[in-house]
């Protein structure tokens, strides 16, 4: 018997709502915020209040997509964290809401679990190649930066994670001082297409085991800058795209020697890209360049599903629901 989701996603700046039916998606509906652009980063409170109007056009128009009816929803996912909680409240309450209309059960799903999980999305008509267990999944986004070991769909383990800045921060945040508009990451890696990744040097952190450091790539940066541009107040319009280039290699090559550490110490050599910088074109070459050099199979998740979006809190709470996994409804969201 087949099983159909709602599937609800607003942890952050993006209202997402998802229909799936077992593992394959019907509908997959995206609301971005472009309000936040003019700040320079996401602003929490109008984030709630640009999920409070969207919330019920997306949900709506996924489930039209999708071609069912309202009665045909046996449960509804809902992200419960970490983000915002603004934003993860009017998810949240919406799914009780109508999980309680419904008369249905409500999923609770945390969101690293689902951008990990995004990897056994199936779209209608195609069979998608998903990792086999256990494999290592590299989770990089603007708040995160992970090494996962994960031996099921439920079962999960963190063996590496980033000490200060996440690697989508370090993207932004060196951006921000070549004043590039937010979010910073998709500019780097356009203009460092058209650029020399050797021309500068920049320092690696000496960090242990399998975990990140990006901060101090950060203020090198900045300081670089500052000292160069005393002397030529045009160095970064004139090195534009080496400096991209360059900054790019160095944030790749700093999560490239942990996962290829990780890989080494535990022998796994499924090796998965999870997030919103897994969209980004270095990483994925040299994620994929390994796959000769070093014998992994490597996974990359369609782009639509690096990004926030509510497929990937489909299929997590479709594994949940296979196990009987159901939230109560004094469940309330977690920001951290
Ligand atoms: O997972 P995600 O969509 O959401 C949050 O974590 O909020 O990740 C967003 C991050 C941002 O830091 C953005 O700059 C980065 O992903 N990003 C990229 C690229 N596309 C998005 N970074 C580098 N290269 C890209 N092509």
């Amino acid at each position: 018997m087949s099983t159909i989701l709602l599937a609800i996603e607003s942890s952050c700046d993006d209202t997402s709502a998802a229909i799936i039916k077992n593992d394959t998606i019907l509908s997959n509906v995206i609301a971005s915020q472009k309000v936040h652009e003019t700040y320079g980063g996401v602003v929490p409170e109008l984030a709630s209040r640009a999920h409070q109007q969207n919330i019920i056009p997306v949900v709506d128009t996924a489930i039209k997509n999708a071609g069912i009816k309202l009665s045909d929803i046996n449960a509804v996912a809902f992200t419960r964290g970490p983000g915002l909680m603004g934003s993860l409240l009017v998810g949240t309450s919406f799914a009780k809401g109508f999980a309680l209309a419904r008369q249905i059960p409500l999923i609770e799903v945390h969101h690293l679990q689902a951008h990990v999980l995004a990897h056994f999305i199936q779209e209608p008509g195609q069979q998608h190649t998903t990792p086999k267990f256990p494999f290592l999944c590299l989770l990089v986004s603007g708040g995160n930066s992970q090494i996962i070991k994960v031996t099921s769909p439920l079962v999960m383990e963190i063996i590496g994670t980033t000490i200060d800045d996440a690697a989508g921060e370090a993207f932004d945040k060196c951006a921000k001082v070549m004043d590039l508009p937010y979010p910073g990451g998709p500019y780097v890696n356009k203009y460092a297409m058209d650029g020399n990744a050797n021309a500068f040097q920049f320092n690696k952190p000496r960090i242990k085991d399998f975990d990140y450091s990006f901060s101090g790539l950060k203020t090198s940066f900045l300081y670089f800058l500052r000292d160069r541009i005393k002397e030529n107040p045009d160095f970064i319009q004139q090195n534009r795209n080496d400096l991209c280039a360059s900054l790019q290699k160095t944030i790749v090559d700093i999560l490239m020697d942990k996962l290829i550490k990780a890989s080494k110490q535990t022998g796994i050599k499924e090796v998965a890209l999870s997030g919103g910088v897994s969209a980004n074109t270095a990483l994925r070459e040299a994620i994929t360049s390994q796959t000769k050099q070093r014998g992994w199979h490597t996974y990359i998740p369609k782009f639509s599903y690096t990004t926030d979006n509510a497929a990937m809190v489909a299929i997590t709470g479709y594994f949940k629901y296979l196990k009987g996994e159901f939230a109560t409804h004094d469940m309330a969201p977690f920001a951290r």
